[in-house]
């Protein structure tokens, strides 16, 4: 049997054989293509390749590529589910040279693979080549041995293969099969070929030629081939079935959605079982490469696309979210061949049924509303818009699921009135933001986003994609183009760089195109969603409408995601630390530090600031998957997510999740942390590397800050500690182990130095200057014995120890000692023995002292008292003052 899985392993290992290196699939999210919404053909990673722009290790490539043809230019929404070869996913094979084998070589391979591997009847093939294409037509005979009537030669454009308006193009040769005179349907170019029976099944592009402009087409650099072959058309032909949904992989999935539901594929019900396995092939892909729905852009597409899915599972009377269930049959099929549906399933899953569950609020009332309104339409009537308009604003409906809903009655929808409808509410929406505080001030930006809408932002998966300027504001205004050296903000329609929000500060990076150079020094969202890229031109004039690749500057992004999971992680580890009362006040992620505010009424202690580090590097260690949801913000706080209070949500949101805890309660792990974010974060959080608190303060009352260091910012902060200890240890002539304990040594000898040098200033100060002298300088003044100094290094408290020595010495008499500090300071204590104090007075004698040193009066005991004042330096002079105060 020929399953789809085996066909696509043929066709690989056939050209694998043939010297083409097997090449993964690109995502359906272009990197390379500006204008692009979705991977449509398997030669689009391959675009820059044929040009000569880049250059490959191999020169032949084969790939089975993921496609998706909804929204934009290949809409095929509209038919899928009612036709026989209608997807919005499908898969491309195709084969590739560039600029090694050419025409010859590739008509070779085709044939070969599908008469000798894939066994296919050469009587049920024909080709058709482009009506000037003698070549190819020479080469169908020579090879194939094909009759000239099987030959067919188009001169329109379904024989020139062009990517876009502009890229690789060149005449193309298909091959088609003949499903038998059965099914109604002529020859390609024929009347009938719209008819089922002849179905292309490959197109061998011959690529030549690059259009530039629409009038100019350069030859590429030497001839290329790239082929595309639908694989569920080949399996069809090769199963011996006519309808791609009969192949086994759509049997399978058909059968799921029978199971879940309890209907049969049968009758009226066909078709909503088609629809919802082909869109749920869709809506898995692209949320496995980073889409999620959303109400604009690719992600409005995604959105588009799975409700038109889900309104039919209503249709089959499923009570609760289908979708879902229906996943796990997918990957089964899938999953070997596309890993990156194993790995995103509970993403996947979760979006799935997130999206179905709050759809279905609304479904049934939306589908009530609808019937009323065009239950008195006949076949050909047109809906009115404003209901279509009531029913995508209201209930979520998106247009082409109202005329999905309608088509089976034969009824379609006004759509210029809906369009009317949509304008007009853009227009209230306008004028409210228009009258809105600080956004007022900046209505250049709603300006802009009048004109081009908003920006999609590719940040989550790349840090570099294509993309074109829609706008370019100088100085406040919209301008035309921006010259050399000049500065000013780009906008543009699809960029990899955040814009600052949620604490993260904007990228940088640079925006070139084929002149230019512009430096981006930082990324903004204004207006709703319109992200701006500030800078200047570094080289040459940018225009609007310019092609251009955008850089973010890719080390600058990994230390700002490192430094934005951290401050989740830290956040965690303070509740579990200091208690639930923590919230969130404020943060600052950048690409050198992290800053976070939270609310706690005291500041933390040294182990406290440690436990917080070694839980949150505890969770780096696990190495544990970060992972981002889509959820609504009721499911999310449900769930336990930490959001910040007062923040505006939108209906839904991003939710991060990481680390493992493991849970006694419940079955299986919780993550350790979930938190409402729409920043961008590590893969998996030992990414981060390392975390380090460098600092803990205050910022307002009942606010603390914690700041920290992460990946080779923490580690050079710690060689900065180490380097520090070492010059310590040199210092101190040790090592720096024993360095801390040399420290101790020294600081206890120092004490106990100090504590002999005071004592021997005081022996000094008492025996009158010099150590050895052995009489103490004791005056006589009006009979009373008088020793008088003035001292220094001795500190005031020492002061009236002196004094009592003094007094000792003397026996009976006077004392006065004057310490005069570094500063200049003088400290006066004077002392009266007992015998004397009703003679004298110590604390009358201080005041003269006091009076001289510039003091204020002094205090204590007749026997005993103390003053002092600012100016030591008349000190001597103080003495002398106390002297005659004593001759009196
Ligand atoms: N690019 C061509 C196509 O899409 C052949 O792969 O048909």
């Amino acid at each position: 049997m020929n399953s789809v899985n085996e066909i696509r392993s043929t066709f690989l290992d056939y050209f694998h054989r043939n010297g083409h290196e097997i090449v993964p699939s690109s995502p359906l999210v272009p990197r390379n293509d500006p204008t692009l919404m979705f991977t449509n053909a398997g030669m689009v990673q391959f675009k820059n390749v044929f040009t000569g722009l880049e250059q490959r290790p191999y020169k032949r490539a084969t790939t089975a590529q993921k496609c998706v043809r909804a929204g934009g230019k290949h809409n095929d929404l509209d038919n899928v589910g009612y036709t026989a070869r209608h997807h919005t996913f499908f898969e491309m094979l195709g084969n590739f040279s560039f600029g090694d084998y050419f025409k010859e070589q590739a008509i070779y391979f085709a044939w070969n693979l599908l008469t000798k591997e894939f066994c296919l009847p050469k009587e049920k093939l024909l080709v058709t080549v482009y009506h000037e294409d003698d070549v190819a037509a020479d080469l169908w005979k020579k090879i194939a041995g094909l009759s000239d009537d099987k030959i067919i030669r188009i001169s329109t454009n379904d024989n020139f293969w062009a990517m876009g308006d502009t890229g690789p193009c060149g005449p193309c040769s298909e091959i088609f099969y003949d499903h038998g005179d059965k099914i109604w349907g002529g020859v390609p170019g024929s009347a009938e070929e719209d008819g089922d029976r002849y179905i292309e099944i490959w197109n061998l592009v011959f690529m030549q030629y690059e259009q530039v402009t629409k009038d100019q087409r350069n030859d590429l650099p030497r001839p290329s081939i790239d082929t595309g072959m639908g694989l569920e058309r080949i399996a069809a032909v090769l199963q011996g079935v006519h309808d791609n949904y009969d192949i086994d992989l759509f049997k399978t999935l058909i059968r799921a959605s029978e199971e879940a539901t309890g209907v049969k594929a049968e009758g009226e019900f066909v078709a909503s079982h088609r629809v919802i396995a082909d869109h749920l092939r869709s809506s898995a892909f692209l949320i496995a490469d980073g889409v999620l729905p959303s109400n604009e852009g690719r992600g409005y597409v995604l959105r588009r696309i799975m409700r038109r899915a889900m309104r039919h599972a209503e249709l089959l009377g499923a009570k609760e979210p289908l979708m879902w269930r229906l996943l796990p049959t997918l990957i089964r099929e899938m999953g070997q061949a596309y890993p990156e549906l194993i790995r995103a399933e509970a993403l996947i899953s979760e979006t799935l049924r997130l999206e179905e569950t709050r759809f279905r609020k609304t479904l049934e009332r939306g589908l009530n509303l609808l019937n009323e309104a065009s239950h008195n339409l006949k076949s050909g009537d047109h809906l009115d818009g404003e209901t279509a308009f009531k029913l995508y604003d209201t209930y979520g409906f998106p247009l082409d699921l109202t005329q999905d809903a309608l088509r089976r009655r034969n009824i379609t929808v006004d759509v210029e009135a809906f369009d009317k409808a949509m304008e007009r509410q853009k227009a209230e929406a306008r004028a409210n933001w228009a009258g809105s505080g600080e956004e007022a001030t900046e209505t250049v930006w709603f300006a802009v986003r009048d004109r081009v809408g908003s920006t999609e932002f590719l940040g989550y998966e790349t840090e570099k994609a294509e993309a074109v300027i829609t706008a370019i504001v100088k100085d406040g205004k919209i301008v035309d183009e921006l010259k050399e050296g000049e500065e000013g903000a780009l906008v543009v329609n699809q960029t990899p760089f955040y814009g600052e929000s949620g604490g993260q500060v904007g990228d940088t990076g640079t925006i070139s195109g084929e002149k230019f150079t512009f430096d981006v020094t930082d990324t903004q969202k204004k207006a709703n969603g319109v992200f701006i890229h500030i800078g200047s031109s570094k080289k040459g004039s940018i225009k609007t409408g310019d092609v251009v690749e955008l850089d973010v500057d890719q080390k600058r992004r990994r230390k700002i995601r490192a430094n934005h999971s951290a401050t989740h992680l830290l956040h965690e580890a303070l509740r579990e630390t200091l208690g639930t009362h923590v919230a969130q006040k404020g943060s600052l992620v950048t690409p050198e530090r992290l800053r976070f505010d939270f609310s706690h009424p005291k500041p933390m202690t040294a182990e406290e600031i440690k436990q917080v580090e070694d839980l949150a590097n505890e969770i780096v260690l696990q190495n544990s998957p970060v992972t981002t949801r889509l959820m609504s913000v009721d499911d999310a706080i449900a769930e336990g997510a930490m959001a910040l209070f007062g923040e505006k949500y939108g209906d839904e949101v991003r939710v991060v999740s990481m680390g493992q805890r493991v849970d006694p309660t419940k079955v299986g792990n919780r993550p350790w942390s979930l938190e409402l974010c729409g920043g961008t974060h590590v893969k998996r959080t030992g990414d981060i590397g390392l975390i380090r608190i460098v600092s803990e303060s205050a910022v307002a009352a009942g606010v603390r800050r914690i700041e920290a260091l992460t990946g080779d910012a923490a580690r050079h902060y710690l060689d900065g500690q180490d380097q520090r200890v070492h010059e310590i240890a040199n210092v101190l002539k040790t090592t720096p182990q024993e360095a801390l304990e040399r420290v101790h040594i020294l600081v206890e000898e120092r004490r106990k130095l100090e504590k002999e040098l005071n004592e021997a200033r005081k022996q000094l100060a008492l025996t009158g200057g010099t150590a050895n002298h052995s009489e103490p300088d004791i005056e006589e003044i009006n009979g009373v014995s008088f020793m008088g100094r003035v001292v220094h290094g001795v500190s005031p408290k020492d002061l009236k120890p002196l004094a009592d020595a003094g007094k000792n010495k003397i026996g009976s008499g006077i004392v006065a000692f004057i310490g005069v500090s570094e500063d200049g300071k003088a400290s006066a204590v004077v002392g009266v023995t007992d015998d004397l104090t009703s003679r004298y007075n110590a604390v009358v004698l201080v005041k003269a002292l006091s009076e001289v040193l510039g003091g204020k009066g002094g205090g204590g005991r007749p026997d005993m008292a103390q003053a002092g004042g600012p100016d030591g330096q008349k000190a001597e002079d103080a003495l002398k003052a106390l002297r005659q105060n004593l001759t009196k």
